[in-house]
């Protein structure tokens, strides 16, 4: 059985269905989303956020940006929304042009070194109006998620004419830095993709130190979707920030 990159993307889309009516953090974003006049959507995968956005009835102007061609493929099946290849640090072909900036779904994580994060500050930071917010989540590293990341979890995907299974296993913890696999199989066990990713989890006083760096007040700092504060069992560290 053949499973290309475009088959993953999809198989992403079915998995993580962008709907505001059911998850409250796609919620969250939804309402910042639609009170903003122009966003830019940095790390947008597939583009489900935006294509939502304008079937809501958004007018103004929204642009993805996202650097794995597959994923960007899948978002330009919708063509009333600017969509451009590159990676976070790349938004510094914008200046002061957005309402606001968004890395919905943990987006903000893949930026790995000091340097990916200080390059993809200052442009996020030069991209936005002043005054501009910079929404996004990153997980809590106290609430250590990896931990459940691990092949005795295995998850079904099936129906929609889809019949997988996927599971996920850590290969390192260094410092932050937390390298793991995907593998995504039949349900007789044949290996059809094996995909490592490696996130970064800041914990919120470094985050914050990167953010102030950069120039960004912090506006909103929650750890959940429905607004509590921040504790070690928090999963998020959800940052409404503004470009002072
Ligand atoms: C978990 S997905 C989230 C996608 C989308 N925001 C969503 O909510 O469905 C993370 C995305 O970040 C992208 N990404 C990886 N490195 C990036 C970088 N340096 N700058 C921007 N995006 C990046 C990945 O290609 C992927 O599409």
């Amino acid at each position: 059985m053949d499973f290309t990159p475009d088959d993953s993307v999809a198989l992403y889309d079915e998995m993580y269905r962008w709907d505001g009516a059911a998850n409250a953090s796609d919620r969250f974003y939804d309402l910042l989303v639609m009170a903003a006049e122009s966003v830019l959507d940095i790390g947008c995968g597939t583009g489900m956020m935006l294509h939502q956005a304008r079937e809501q009835g958004h007018t103004g102007r929204l642009v993805g940006l996202e650097p794995d061609l597959p994923s960007l493929r899948r978002a330009r099946r919708r063509t009333d929304v600017e969509w451009v290849e590159g990676a976070a640090s790349d938004a510094s072909r914008w200046h002061g042009e957005f309402d606001l900036a968004t890395m919905a779904s943990n987006a903000f994580q893949c930026l790995v070194t000091d340097k990916e994060l200080r390059a993809s500050l200052a442009a996020v930071h030069g991209a936005l109006r002043p005054g501009g917010r910079f929404a996004f989540e990153t997980r809590n590293p106290a609430a250590r998620a990896w931990e459940s990341w691990n092949p005795a979890v295995v998850h079904t995907i099936a129906g929609n004419g889809w019949d997988l299974r996927q599971w996920h296993e850590v290969r390192s913890v260094t410092e932050d830095l937390v390298t793991f696999t995907e593998t995504t199989a039949t349900p007789d066990g044949m290996v059809l993709s094996v995909d490592a990713t490696t996130l970064r989890f800041l914990d919120e006083a470094r985050l914050d130190a990167f953010l102030a760096e950069a120039g960004f007040a912090i506006e909103r700092r929650e750890g959940d979707w429905q607004g509590g504060p921040v504790t070690d069992a928090s999963r998020s560290l959800v940052t409404v920030a503004r470009r002072a």
